[in-house]
């Protein structure tokens, strides 16, 4: 590059894939404890769209003057460090950003983030693979941390939207923690679903001991627990109302270096799924978005800046 500002997509006034634009903002120089990543990935999640049709704005959780930051997750190299960081320029490493009201974003050709946040990409895993990690696998893992380890006497657990992405990692990563899994997905989904080591269905009797909510079935994902069992979803902004005394929760995925960096390696390993459905450059964000919003896409749209 070479040069004192790079190129990132934002929306300035919401109102979907057509209001995103790409704008050329100053280079900012990491601080004590940061590093400054050249991102070579960064793939679009459902959060995304949400953000650039306005949702979180509406409901009072970004309140930026000039221009909102898209993208939460991301991959790439870093190129300059801050004061008390030994990570060396040249590493490959990913992240993710958390929390909606922000001015910047991973759709963008440059970020910084504290080093902490961050974990180094294994040698055989590609940046555009790895990308894809970190949003979806913390989520997954403190999903499992909220629901805790299975009871021996009520070990079942339903994972809803088990092809997708969250869903996808808890049905991995569940029985870690003792539970037997079941996978609510749809029909075509069966060999993934099963391939991930989990029992499957396309429709879900109630009497589970705990429910996962990755499909964000909310109210209708809480019905299926049973009396006492447990529900985590992924809405924070709208938690289930708890009855028959279920215990309800609802994850706030954050940053979290060395667990990300332990999930990059089962990635590696081929021991969780790949979830790459397509790459492109930045300027088909927009593209990208009508493309996720349709439905129906297995693995993620991740973009190239
Ligand atoms: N709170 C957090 O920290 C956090 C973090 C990450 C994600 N999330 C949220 O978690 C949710 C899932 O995200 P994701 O990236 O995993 O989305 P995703 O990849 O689109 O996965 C959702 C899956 O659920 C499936 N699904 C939806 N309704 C279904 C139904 N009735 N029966 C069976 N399957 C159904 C979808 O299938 P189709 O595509 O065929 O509809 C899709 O496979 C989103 O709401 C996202 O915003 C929250």
């Amino acid at each position: 590059m070479g040069s004192s500002t790079f190129r990132t997509a934002v929306v300035r006034v919401p109102g979907g894939p057509d209001s995103i634009e790409i704008i050329d903002v100053p280079l900012v120089e990491p601080g004590p404890g940061e590093v400054r990543v050249q991102i070579a990935a960064a793939p679009v999640n459902p959060v995304d769209l949400g953000v650039a049709r306005g949702l979180f704005h509406t409901m009072g959780l970004i309140d930026q003057p000039e221009r909102t930051g898209l993208g939460w997750d991301f991959a790439g190299t870093v190129v300059a460090t801050g004061p008390g960081v030994d990570l060396a320029a040249g590493t490959r490493v990913a992240g993710l950003v958390s929390g909606f009201d922000r001015d910047f974003g991973t759709y963008a050709e440059q970020l910084v983030a504290s080093a902490a946040d961050l974990a180094v990409v294994p040698d055989g895993l590609d940046l555009v693979t790895a990308s894809t990690v970190p949003l979806n696998g913390l989520a997954a893992v403190q999903l499992l941390d909220l629901l805790g380890d299975a009871p021996a006497d009520g070990n079942r657990l339903l994972v809803t939207g088990a092809a997708g992405a969250v869903g996808g990692y808890v049905a991995a990563l569940a029985p870690d923690r003792g539970w037997q899994v079941t996978g609510l997905a749809r029909a075509e989904d069966e060999q993934f679903v099963r391939g991930l080591g989990a029992e499957f269905t396309t429709d879900a009797e109630p009497g589970w001991d705990a429910v996962a909510d990755g499909a964000a079935l909310q109210e209708r994902g809480l019905a299926l627990v049973r009396d006492g069992g447990a529900f985590v979803g992924v809405q924070p902004s709208a938690k289930p109302a708890s009855e028959r005394g279920i215990t309800v929760a609802v994850v706030v995925a954050h940053p979290d270096g060395p667990r990300l960096g332990g999930l990059l390696a089962r990635t590696a390993s081929g021991e969780l799924p790949a979830r790459v459905h397509a790459s492109m450059p930045l300027d088909d964000v927009a593209h990208a978005h009508r493309a996720m919003a349709k439905g129906g896409v297995r693995g993620r749209y991740v973009l190239k800046p």
